[in-house]
């Protein structure tokens, strides 16, 4: 299965293969997963990244956990539900910030659930089942797209923070769907570009996919953004989600909170880009939300060049919640929802089993 897009992170070809983030720009090397524990470490190392990213690759690691099982000699369908079950219980604990991940497991689990002839067929239904999510993430991304580029001025000065393009989804984005196709509509877009630390998304990954794209842009650090608003630079701001509760507060990538004060100090739109499966309407708040605490050596480190004292104290939150009345207004494939966001969220996710 391929995205046909140019830049695809995740691929099925009867294993998970995964574009090792880690190593881009400098290198595009393939990671391949023949097993639930290779899936499960390559979700935590951020060898893939980003919420629908991880989902699509969570989904087709029950498609290896099936086929695990069954070259591990399980041929009776009770025993394979149960190790499926233990299988998403391994894949959910991954990372916990974003809902995607749960999300696809979830539908997953349905289908493991259903009527199957056999461990074979059980199988079959759950690579098709992958093969749809990851379809349906691209297709989301290409509507998010389109609706998010009406928002986007002529000529425009837009920032973005982390990475929520092709490299974070099954391909062309989220944040970076509405740069791609604002650009595809004859708009002239320069993006200012935060570096995000501590991992460097911005600085890696993001600046790598615009360029790839041929899409003006302007490393910044992150230090710079509100320096840039105040100097009238910046018209919109747009970012992804990795989980967006029931009243509008958003969880994405450390250091999003801070942008969108900054953005609200100065008049401008602070925009969020995300597919259906990234709202969690059973999370009340960004209260509920858990934020993952990752590794100090991230902090400590540039890159693998230690930048602090062995030793240093560090706090290393993946991720920040920014407050629903910091949201102008969040971009899905269903449509542009606006506060009051628990009316307005509750409405456009009737009907998606939520
Ligand atoms: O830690 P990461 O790189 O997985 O964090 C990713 C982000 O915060 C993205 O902005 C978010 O997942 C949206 S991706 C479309």
């Amino acid at each position: 299965m391929t995205s046909g897009f140019d830049v695809e992170p995740v691929r099925w070809d009867d294993a998970v293969l995964l574009l090792d983030q880690r190593r881009l720009p400098f290198e595009e090397t393939w990671v391949r997963c023949g097993d639930v524990a290779s899936v499960v470490a390559a979700v935590r190392d951020l060898t893939v990244r980003g919420a629908p990213a991880i989902g699509i690759t969570a989904a087709y690691g029950m498609v290896v956990a099936a086929r695990e099982l069954a070259a591990g000699g399980v041929g009776d369908l009770g025993t394979a539900r149960e190790g499926l079950q233990e299988a998403a219980g391994l894949l959910r604990g991954a990372r916990p910030t974003a809902v995607n991940l749960g999300w696809a497991l979830d539908r997953q689990l349905e289908v493991v659930a259903a009527a199957h002839a056999d461990v074979t067929a059980l199988s079959a239904a759950l690579l098709a089942s992958a093969q749809r999510i990851h379809a349906d993430e691209v297709n989301a991304c290409h509507a998010i797209g389109r609706l998010g580029a009406a928002l986007v001025p002529e000529d425009a000065n837009l920032l973005t923070h982390c990475n929520a393009g092709a490299l974070a989804t099954g391909g062309f984005g989220t944040a970076l769907g509405v740069v791609r196709a604002a650009v595809a509509a004859g708009k002239s877009v320069h993006v200012w570009v935060d570096e995000t630390r501590p991992v460097l998304q911005g600085a890696r990954l993001t600046a790598w996919e615009l360029g790839r794209a041929g899409i003006p842009n302007t490393l910044i650090p992150d230090g710079a953004a509100a320096s840039v608003m105040a100097r009238g630079r910046v018209d919109v701001v747009v970012v992804g989600a990795d989980r967006i509760a029931a009243n509008g507060d958003v969880a994405n990538k450390i250091g999003t909170y801070g942008v969108a004060l900054a953005a609200a100090a100065h008049d401008i739109p602070f925009l969020v880009a995300a597919p259906c499966s990234t709202v969690d309407l059973d999370c009340a708040n960004g209260d509920a939300i858990v934020v993952e605490e990752r590794d100090p050596d991230e902090v400590r480190s540039v890159c693998g060049q230690a930048v602090a004292p062995p030793a240093q104290a560090v706090a290393n939150p993946a991720f920040d919640v920014t407050p629903a009345h910091l949201v102008a207004a969040i971009v899905t494939e269903r449509g542009v929802v606006r506060a009051p966001y628990d009316t307005s969220l509750r409405r456009l996710t009737r009907g998606l089993g939520t």
